[in-house]
C-alpha cells in the first residue's frame, strides 16, 4: 500500500482506456483516495459511472487545462471540498489533427501554440496554481506523461514532439522552483498505448508493431504497467526521485535500430 492515506488529483481521464484511468486503478489499489479531473460537463455521467470503482473519489469538470482562470475555478473548489493533496497526475495532451497527418513543416501558428497550450503549458499552470492555492501538502510528488517523440522523429508525431519536449523540460524547471518546497516533480515516457488520443497518430498499429519487434522485452506497455511506475513516483519510494524522465516502454528507448 505505497499510497496508504495519500489523496491524489488524476487530470485528464476520459474512459476506460485512458492512462489517466490505468493510474488510477493502480493508485487506488495502493490504497490512495482520488480525485479526478475531466473534459466536457456532458460526460459527466459518464465519468462518475467511469470511476465508481474508486469508493470515495470525485471528479471535477475542467473544460481547458491551459486557461488560467479556468484551472484557478476548478483547483480552489477542489481544496474548499478535499483539502490539500498529496499528489497530482497530469495526463492530458492535444495537437490540432491536421498537424498530426501534415508533414510537420506544415505545421500552422496556432496549431503549434494548441499542442504546447494543452499538452505542456497546462503542467505548469497545474504546479503553478496548486503552489499558489496551498494545495500541496508537504513532499508532495508531481508526474506528467510523455513520449519519446520528444527526443527521436517518430513520423506522425509532429507538433506533439515539440510539445513533449517542451514538457520534459518544464519538469526540469519545476523540479528545480518546487524542490525549495520539497515537492518533487517527475514524467514518465509510456510506450504506444492505443487510447482515443493515440488514435490520432497517422498509422499508429504500426508503432506497436515495431515496438514487440525490437523492444528488449519484446512486447507493448499497458495502461496498468505505467500506473505503477507512476505510482512508485508519486510514493515515498521514490524520495530521491526529481526532475527526471522515467522510461515505461519495455526498454524500446535505449535501441539504435
Ligand atoms: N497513448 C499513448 O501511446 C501515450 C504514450 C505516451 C504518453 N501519452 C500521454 O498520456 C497522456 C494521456 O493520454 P491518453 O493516451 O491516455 O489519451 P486520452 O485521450 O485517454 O487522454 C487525454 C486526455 O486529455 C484531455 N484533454 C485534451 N485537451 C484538453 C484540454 N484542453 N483541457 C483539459 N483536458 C484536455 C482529454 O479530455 C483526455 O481526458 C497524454 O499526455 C499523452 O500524450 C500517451
Amino acid at each position: 500500500m505505497l499510497l496508504k492515506n495519500k489523496k491524489i488529483l488524476i487530470m485528464g481521464i476520459r474512459n476506460k482506456w485512458s492512462i489517466a484511468f490505468g493510474i488510477a486503478k493502480t493508485a487506488y489499489d495502493n490504497g490512495a483516495k482520488l480525485i479526478f479531473t475531466y473534459m466536457g460537463e456532458e460526460n459527466k455521467g459518464k465519468i462518475e459511472e467511469l470511476i465508481s470503482e474508486f469508493k470515495g473519489s470525485k471528479a471535477y469538470v475542467l473544460d481547458g487545462a491551459s486557461e488560467d482562470e479556468l484551472v484557478k475555478e476548478t483547483f480552489t473548489k477542489i481544496k474548499e471540498e478535499n483539502g490539500k493533496v498529496d499528489g497530482i497526475v497530469h495526463a492530458i495532451a492535444h495537437a490540432n489533427t491536421e498537424d498530426l497527418h501534415n508533414d510537420f513543416i506544415y505545421t500552422s501558428k496556432e496549431g503549434f501554440s494548441h499542442a504546447n497550450d494543452v499538452s505542456a503549458y497546462s503542467f505548469v499552470l497545474a504546479a503553478r496554481m496548486a503552489k499558489e492555492l496551498d494545495m500541496l501538502n508537504e513532499n508532495a510528488s508531481l508526474v506528467t506523461l510523455t513520449y519519446h517523440g520528444s527526443t527521436k522523429v517518430l513520423e506522425g508525431y509532429n507538433v506533439m514532439g515539440i510539445a513533449k519536449a517542451a514538457l520534459e523540460s518544464s519538469v526540469r524547471y519545476l523540479a528545480e522552483n518546487l524542490g525549495k518546497d520539497g515537492i518533487r516533480v517527475n514524467t514518465v515516457s509510456a510506450g504506444p498505448i492505443k487510447t482515443l488520443s493515440a488514435k490520432g497518430i497517422k498509422d499508429f498499429s504500426s508503432i506497436l508493431t515495431v515496438v514487440e519487434e525490437k523492444a528488449p522485452l519484446h512486447r507493448n506497455v499497458t495502461t496498468i504497467q505505467v500506473g505503477n511506475v507512476v505510482t512508485f513516483l508519486l510514493s515515498g519510494m521514490s524520495e530521491a526521485i526529481t526532475g527526471q524522465v522515467i522510461y515505461a516502454d519495455s526498454g524500446y528507448n535505449i535501441m539504435g535500430i
